[in-house]
């Protein structure tokens, strides 16, 4: 990384974090200040079961995928192998260090006359001092803050190999400990040539023993054991896309890590948004411009074929490994719409908007809206267009599901509404509806100059003033668009080592989202954010999920995004109470007849609940209740199930209900109506 690189990089980070902090508050101080707590005695909670109100939107709890926190590369995308491609650094193999055994030596370095193809313009080349009967030299990787091995556990590794004249191998793989003591599993591979040839071969683990991360993969010549080669001094081999995998899920190829999906899909998430947020924008750059924005296109096809860029916006580098189609699969295997954000000509530096160039102009914006709609057909378009051929190509001939497409994230942060509204929103607006007139478009901030389907509002906010907030869209205009809120979340400002946070935020939200279903006429769809984040690898706090190479844990705030979207039915009942100081919504299904009603207790203390189901003669209810005595209480990796909901009977007569909901607590409520 160049001295240049990093101060953009910090200046970058501060600049972010500041700008969306003053963005928070001023959606904050827009709302009703939080109602007062002071209850004394039982509140009665009334539901109408025998008249629902308006539908429940079929979309209204999905999940937001962004490549931040390593949320994809060292997370969720199950590659192990760190800068496979040696496309991160343009000097030195980044996250490479030559391994010299026994007295052998060897040279690891960049080689620009050795490029795999036209995208991997360069290799890796060892170059052998001397690798003797006895010796072993090599380049070994960590991965992403460490490198898993799991006991039992098959890894696939594959790899693009050439020599220099004379050499044909073997190459010998191998996972072991980090100081190279303890050999977990290693393979062997010959009949390397001067031509580059990609290997395959598979690396078991043993069962027996513990997971393990301080790990290291080698690949390299051996000479400790068998019958030796003849390796002479001055010997070449060059190495590209040096690739390890664990276990993917549903075991598919170039996979991603299953107990992570596995997470994302007990959340029932009916829309997966993607793939950011700021990540789609990128950084101005004078030497190219916008080339640190998604770029889609260089994200499908073989691994081979994808050159990796620089996520400008939270400061590493992706392998886009974890390209468009991906991230259509993921969608697919989630059973959920996909959300498509597009680049819009908008970058994200603040650094550029005095000169006026963090947006393409007008005239150069054409390309961008052509990528957006080449987007759509991969997604949907016939094999026979040339998208979908790409598609078919990579291996999903049938049209995945009709996506949304969101136009640009933020577009109204810093002076980008302007363009926005000039011409921005009303080109990209314009060219989909013509060619795809079924699919629904999603402004990124208020814009007149075209109609809006829909609109992305992002609120991170404190606790309190996401309670307020809980009343933010009663008032809302109901013949407006409909309100995606794409992003949401409970923040504290100086929290962005902090990768999951306390019960009170997650309380917070949870307030917050029972405005969100009772209005849920208006708002479509919600996504907390961010999703992931790698314990102790965090650009921003709080995140709904952390993880390290090993394991994954739903912070709170995952228990109250999953009591919501696991207990929602199609129509909204109405509830009314004698008193203040709780937050709570009522929603029915109107097939099983199943009442869900949640109530959040923000207060420190308990309060009694009368409830009434007015329609219903329910002797029963089950209750589902996630609280704690500490509001300060959360979930680590650590003690990954110190705040997770717990279930409870209670017992009733005619449909009414006695309830002491605990201090600190979300609790829902399920009856037959
Ligand atoms: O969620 C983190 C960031 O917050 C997103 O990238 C951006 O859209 C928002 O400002």
């Amino acid at each position: 990384m160049s001295e240049k690189e990093v101060t953009r990089r910090s200046l970058l980070r501060g600049t972010t974090l500041g700008i969306l902090g003053a963005a928070a508050l001023s959606a904050s101080e827009t709302a009703a200040a939080p109602s007062a707590r002071a209850v004394t005695g039982p509140l009665t909670l009334t539901v109408d079961t025998a008249h629902p109100g308006h539908a429940v939107s079929p979309n209204l709890y999905g999940v937001f995928f962004e490549e931040i926190n390593y949320a994809g590369v060292g997370g969720l995308y199950a590659e192990l192998i760190r800068n496979r491609a040696f496309m991160e650094s343009s000097t030195a193999p980044a996250w490479w260090t030559v391994v010299q055994d026994r007295g052998g030596s060897a040279t690891a370095s960049l080689d620009g006359d050795q490029p795999l193809n036209r995208t991997l313009t360069r290799s890796l080349r060892l170059q052998v001092g001397s690798a003797e009967a006895g010796q072993r030299v090599g380049v070994s990787n960590g991965g992403y803050f460490g490198l898993p091995v799991v006991p039992g556990r098959s890894y696939q590794a594959s790899f693009f190999a050439k020599a220099s004249d004379g050499f044909t191998g073997p190459l010998t793989l191998s996972l072991e400990d980090a100081q190279g003591r303890r050999v977990y599993a290693s393979a062997r591979v010959d009949g390397l040539t001067s031509e580059w040839k990609r290997f395959t071969t598979t690396l078991q683990v043993p069962p027996g023993g513990k997971p393990s991360t301080i790990n290291r993969f080698v690949v390299g010549i051996d000479q400790r054991g068998g019958e030796p080669a003849d390796v002479a001094p001055g010997t070449s081999v060059w190495l590209q896309v040096v690739s390890l995998f664990p276990p993917t899920y549903k075991n598919e190829p170039n996979g991603l890590r299953p107990d992570m999906v596995e997470k994302l899909k007990a959340l029932n998430p009916t829309f997966l948004r993607f793939p950011g947020g700021n990540y789609i924008q990128g950084l101005y750059d004078p030497n190219d411009p916008w080339g640190t924005r998604f770029d889609w296109k260089k994200s499908i096809g073989p691994i081979w074929t994808r050159p990796g860029h620089y996520n400008a916006s939270w400061d590493y580098w992706s392998d886009d490994g974890l390209g468009l189609y991906e991230y259509l699969r993921l969608a697919e295997d989630l059973d959920a719409t996909p959300v498509m954000v597009v680049f819009d000509g908008f970058s994200i530096d603040r650094q550029k908007i005095a000169q006026g160039r963090e947006v393409v102009p007008e005239a150069d914006l054409g390309p961008y809206v052509q990528d957006a709609l080449d987007l759509i057909e991969y997604a949907i378009g016939p094999v026979s267009s040339a998208w979908g051929a790409r598609r078919a190509a990579d291996g999903h001939p049938a049209p995945f599901a009709t996506p949304l497409i969101e136009i640009g994230n933020e577009d109204g942060a810093r002076n980008g509404s302007t363009s926005y509204n000039a011409y921005r929103y009303a080109m990209f607006y314009d060219a989909i509806k013509a060619k795809y007139p079924q699919i629904t478009t999603i402004a990124s901030t208020n814009v007149t100059s075209r109609p809006m389907d829909v609109i992305d509002e992002h609120i991170y906010s404190s606790p309190t003033s996401l309670e307020g907030q809980a009343a933010r869209y009663d008032g809302y205009d109901r013949n407006g668009p409909k309100v995606f809120v794409g992003e949401y979340a409970a923040r504290r400002g100086n929290s962005q080592d902090i990768s999951t946070g306390p019960l009170g935020y997650s309380l917070g939200e949870a307030a917050f989202m029972t405005g969100l279903e009772r209005n849920s006429d208006i708002v479509a769809m919600a996504s907390y954010a961010p999703l992931f984040s790698f314990v102790g690898q965090t650009q921003w706090g709080f995140n709904m999920i952390g993880f390290d190479p090993l394991t994954s844990y739903g912070g709170v705030s995952y228990y109250v995004q999953q009591m919501f979207a696991r207990h929602v039915g199609d129509k909204v009942l109405p509830v009314t109470a004698d008193g203040t100081g709780l937050f709570y919504s009522s929603t029915i299904d109107t097939a099983t007849g199943d009442v869900y009603t949640k109530i959040v207790n923000t207060a420190g203390t308990s309060q009694r609940v009368n409830l009434d189901f007015v329609g219903s003669s329910a002797t029963t209810a089950r209750v589902q209740v996630l609280s704690d005595p500490d509001p300060d209480a959360s979930n680590t990796l650590a003690d990954p199930a110190r705040v997770t909901p717990r279930d409870l009977d209670l017992r009733g007569s005619g449909g009414r209900f006695g309830y002491e909901a605990p201090a600190n607590s979300l609790s829902v409520v399920t009856i037959k109506r």
